[in-house]
This record gives structure tokens, sequence and C-alpha cells, in this order.
């Protein structure tokens, strides 16, 4: 396919977005100066974010104001800007003093190659629908290009069409539809329903499907971001040393049907208020397997912990809702090019 013309288009967009002569509204973008905006760009992320913040986002809007105000962190953060991937890096939109726009850029590492996510982009509810968003993530994907990004990325809520049409037009193309899982702790044990599935304990001769299939669920294109490494899963003697030294621990099972692997689900045990799943599936398996293997899980773990697994949106989603788990949310990741596809 001939995407010259779609890239010219999206060229001419960019730049007549940067150079445009008139402002969105009254004020003015700026680069994010980390050591005053962290306090502000807190308040701003979370005023936009409220109907959507979970604990853990609101912990992150809680390490930013404590960051902020940090000394030690001040003197350090502007140092390492391009080498931790936290958002130390990006724009602001001011008017009159006061910060009513924001986008972040973070950078991640996928071997030799750099790549940058954009995030936290957010309007004033004031100042919305004047192309604030749109300069500000057009800046950031300059800036990304600049920094020599192989590819820049970005996660956007499925219910958030307006979003996701902004940064469609910004060139920006939808790579993978993921849901979070979640089960929360305390749920009594279920009674199964009856099935011809049947569950054990995962044995180390169904690695390879395993492995084969945790990659259509957990795709390498998105490796750089989940740092998931599955030696944590692999039999082997050295793997369980593994595990032993980095104090992970895990538990695995196998679903069969007629003596055939269905799919496998490992459970490892977290620190925090929930385990995390990880789910094997074959591309066209029975989805019951799933719901028997969730069901399984769910009655052998402690009910005082929760469970939390992600997922590609799709087929086995209410397989994944029998078993009582409920939807979190789904996120849109999107990808636009970096300067080596570009
Ligand atoms: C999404 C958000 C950042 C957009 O900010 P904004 O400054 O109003 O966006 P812009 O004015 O630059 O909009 C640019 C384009 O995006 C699209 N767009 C933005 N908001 C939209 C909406 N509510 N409905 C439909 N399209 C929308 C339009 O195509 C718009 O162009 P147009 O105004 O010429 O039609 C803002 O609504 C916000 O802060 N929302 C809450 C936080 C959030 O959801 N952030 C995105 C997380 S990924």
């Amino acid at each position: 396919m001939n995407t010259q013309p779609l890239k010219k288009n999206i060229i001419y967009k960019m730049t007549a977005t940067l150079f445009a002569a008139t402002n969105p509204s009254t004020g003015r973008m700026r680069a994010l100066n980390v050591l005053r905006d962290l306090p502000s760009v807190a308040d701003l992320i979370e005023l936009c974010f409220s109907s959507t913040l979970d604990p853990e986002g609101r912990s992150y809007i809680d390490q930013m104001r404590r960051n902020g105000l940090d000394k030690s962190f001040l003197n350090w953060a502007p140092r390492v800007i391009e080498t931790v991937s936290l958002p130390l890096s990006g724009f602001v939109w001011e008017s009159n003093g006061r910060v009513v726009g924001n986008v972040s850029l973070i950078p991640f590492f996928k071997r030799e190659q750099k790549i940058f996510l954009i995030a936290n982009v957010a309007t004033h509810p004031e100042y919305r629908r004047q192309g604030i968003a749109r300069h500000l993530t057009t800046a950031a994907m300059q800036k990304a290009r600049e920094k020599h990004a192989s590819a820049i990325w970005l996660h956007v809520r499925d219910d958030n069409p307006g979003a996701i049409q902004l940064y469609r037009e910004l060139g920006f193309v939808e790579r993978s539809r993921r849901t979070s899982w979640y089960a929360p702790p305390g749920t009594a044990l279920l009674d199964s329903p009856p099935s011809n599935i049947h569950v054990m304990t995962r044995p180390a001769r169904d690695w390879n499907a395993q492995n084969k299939w945790l990659s259509r669920s957990y795709p390498a294109e998105l490796d750089w971001y989940t740092h998931q490494s599955w030696n944590i899963l692999k039999p082997g003697l050295f793997n369980a040393i593994y595990r032993i030294m980095a104090d992970i621990n895990t538990i695995q099972w196998s679903a069969l049907q007629d003596g055939r692997l269905q799919g496998i689900l490992a459970c490892q045990r977290t620190g925090g208020r929930s385990d995390q799943l990880w789910a094997a599936l074959p591309a066209h398996g029975s989805s019951e397997a799933i719901t028997r293997l969730l069901y399984h899980c769910r009655q052998s773990i402690s009910p005082a912990r929760g469970l939390t697994l992600e997922y590609p949106v799709g087929t086995v989603d209410d397989a994944i809702r029998s078993a009582g788990l409920m939807a979190q949310r789904t996120l849109a990741w999107m990808e636009a090019p970096g300067v080596t596809t570009y």
C-alpha cells in the first residue's frame, strides 16, 4: 500500500498545528519544568481523570505531588529525564499563569531502541475543544522524533472516543485492545457447573504450547512496557532457582478436554493487593477452558486475595465473565511512527 499521501497529510496537519499563527485560546505552550510544575500537573490530572481514577492512579498522583515537594528528587530529576521511565518530560499549556493543559513524554527502552510513551494528556474542562491537546500531543510527538524514537505509543480507554479521534487525526493507529479483569478478595467459593474439561497442575511438557500461546496473549510489541520475562513460568531447575532467588511464587494449571490441551493459567502471588494471572490460550480452543481454569484458580487460592488478569479483547470475554471476573477497563494501544519508519 502506498502510504505517502497519508504521511504527507499527517505531516501537513502536524506542521500546521505547531506553526498555527493563532493560539487555540489565550495562553501558550511551554516545556514542562519539573522543578516547579509537578504539583499543578498533579492537580490537573486529578481533575481531568477523576471519573476513572483507580487506587493505582491515585497513588501515582500522590507520588507526583510528593516528588514536587521533595528537594532531593528535584535535584536528581532534571539529570535523568532521558534515562528513566518517569513522567519527567513533556509540555504544559499555561493560561494566565495557570497550568490548564498537559502531556507527558516517557522514555522506554527495547534493546537498542528508544520508545516514547505519550501519557497524561489532559485539558482543563473550561479550556476544551480549542486545540490545546492537539498542540501538546503534536509537540510531544515532534520531541520524541527529535530524540530518535523508534516508535511512539499511547494507550487510551475505549470509552473515550473524543481522545481516540484526536490521536487518529495525529497519525496514531490502534495495535491492540486489552481489558483488565478483576476478581475482588473475599469472594465466596464458587460451585462450578459440570464440564468435561479437566484441570490439573501444569506438567513441564506443556511449556512449549504455553510459551507459544503466551506470545499471542502478551505480544512482543508491548514487552517494552510490561517488562515481562516468561522465566517466571518456565519449567526447569535453573528457572526454579531464579524464582526462589527473586522471591517469585507461581502456581500453574492446565486444562484438558478429551486429553487435548485447551489452555494454561498461571497465578503469580504478589506483595500487593491482588495476585496476577497470566492466561495462555490457543487461537481456536474451547473458550470454556478459561472459565474452568479461573474457577479452579479461585477455588484453590486464598479468598483473602484479589485477582487481576489482563487479556486481549475478543472471543473469551464472556468466558472470563462467567468465572465471576469484572472488566475494570479496556485500553486501546495506539502507535505512531518514530524516526526510523517515518
Ligand atoms: C481528551 C482531551 C485531552 C481533549 O482535549 P482538548 O484540548 O479539548 O482537545 P482539542 O481541542 O485539541 O481537540 C482536538 C480534536 O480531538 C477531537 N476531540 C477532542 N475532544 C473531543 C470530544 N469531547 N468529542 C469528540 N471529539 C473530540 C476532535 O477531533 C478535536 O478536533 P475539533 O475540535 O476540531 O473537532 C480532554 O477532553 C480531556 O482532558 N479529557 C479528560 C482526560 C482524558 O481523557 N485524556 C485523554 C487520555 S488518553
